[in-house]
Parts: C-alpha cells; structure tokens; sequence
C-alpha cells in the first residue's frame, strides 16, 4: 500500500493519477473471468452480477450486484464477503471499524461503533465526531447509516446523521493505504475529503424487494 502512495503521488505530479491499476498494486485480489480489450470483469461468487475495471480506468471498479437483503435493515447477506472476494480480507493483525454498525457483532480486531446503546457497540458514539485519539489507526472502515431521515427516526430514534461529516472522520481514523466502505442509497456521492481518492461505486439491488443501494469505495491517501 505504501508503494502505492508512493507511486500515486509520482503519478499525480506528472498527470497520469488515472494510471494507478488497482489490480497491479494489490488493492483488488480477485482475478478477472475475463480480459479483453476494454473490459477486466470480475464475476462474484458472493453475489449474482459482475463488476468490471476499463483499460482506460483501471484506478476504478464498477459493476451491478444483486444480493438477498434482511428485514431489519442490517447489511444484505453476504455483502461483506463481496467486498472480502473483491479487495480480500483485513488481516488478523489489522484492525477495521465498523461505524453505524446495527446488528454487526465486534470482534477482537472489529470495532464497532453505533449511537444506540441497545445495539451493544463496542464504543456508544456519534460516528460524526470519533475520539482525536484514533487518528490513522484502522485499515478499514465500513459505515452504514441509516437511508433517510424517514427511517432513521423510524427505525433507530436517531436524525439522519451528515454523511460528509461521517465520510470526514473516516478518513481521518483510517491508515494511509487503507481502505473506506460507504454504503448509501442509490445515489452516487461524487464529494470525498481530500484525504482519500475514490476507487469504486458498485450499484447492489437487494432482492427480493428491489430496493437499490451504492457501495462507494476509497482509499486513503
Ligand atoms: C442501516 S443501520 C446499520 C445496519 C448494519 N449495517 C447491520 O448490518 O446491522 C444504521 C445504524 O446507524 C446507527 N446510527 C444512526 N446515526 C448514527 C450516528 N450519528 N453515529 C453512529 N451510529 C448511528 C443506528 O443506530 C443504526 O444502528
């Protein structure tokens, strides 16, 4: 990852940022189904669908998705084993953070993060504003908010939080080279903090209902 830093800032002094492979440098572990002129697709065990890389933009993963969703509005099943197929897992010696975490169980490297204590988080916060302390310190982080301020009163007794502001601290706890998971509604959220590059939007129908949710993807800087 750091060589990746390395390799980016050269390449974004010389123009070419659009150059970074995410395959080459080792940020995407899945090997593509299929090469050809234009396309690298890479087909899902995880979930039904392909997600695909172009020669010209290999810095970006895109693609559709179908995953079966939850009731409870928790993350649909398998959705972090396509993210673990796609970029692979964190090691064990690393540590993630899992912001608005619901249903999400912490684990000895997962920390878990919700504003509801009944959701037995590992720390009760606000994922708007994490301790000064933690600075640089997870190798990813995941974040799921609640869809609208409609659900997030309805469901979870809490205001739509400020996904800029969520977004912000996230890259501010996440390790150079490490990596961020958005998932939002369908919406493709083009602003990032300075402190990250975007690397993919992954658009994922929940079945059976069909509800549409985008996964945005960074990486920090
Ligand atoms: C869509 S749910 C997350 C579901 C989770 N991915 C799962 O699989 O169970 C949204 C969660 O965000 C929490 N939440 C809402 N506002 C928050 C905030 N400002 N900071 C931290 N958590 C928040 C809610 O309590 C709720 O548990």
């Amino acid at each position: 990852m750091k060589v990746f830093k390395t390799e980016q800032a050269e390449a974004k002094k010389r123009g070419l940022a659009r150059t970074i492979d995410l395959v080459h440098y080792g940020i995407i572990k899945k090997k593509p189904a299929l090469i050809t002129n234009k396309y690298r697709i890479f087909a899902l065990d995880s979930a039904t669908g392909v997600s695909y890389m172009t020669s010209k933009s290999p810095q970006y993963i895109s693609g559709h998705l179908r995953l079966l969703g939850k009731v409870n509005g928790g993350y649909p099943y398998k959705f972090k084993d396509l993210i673990e197929e796609l970029f692979g897992s964190c090691p064990s010696s690393s540590e993630e953070l899992e912001v608005c975490s619901g249903e999400v169980v912490a684990k000895s490297n997962l920390v878990t993060v919700d504003i509801n204590s009944d959701k037995n988080p590992s720390y009760v916060l606000n994922g708007q504003d994490l301790p000064q302390d933690w600075n640089d310190r997870f190798d990813r982080w995941h974040c799921d908010p609640p869809y609208s301020e409609h659900a997030a009163k309805k469901m979870y007794g809490t205001s739509m939080p400020s996904v800029t502001k969520l977004l912000t601290e996230g890259a501010r706890v996440t390790k150079s080279g490490g990596l961020l998971f958005l998932l939002l509604g369908f919406k493709n959220m083009q602003w990032h903090p300075k402190l990250v590059t975007r690397i993919g939007w992954l658009a994922i129908t929940v079945v059976p209902n069909q509800e549409i949710r985008a996964l945005h993807c960074y990486i920090k800087n």
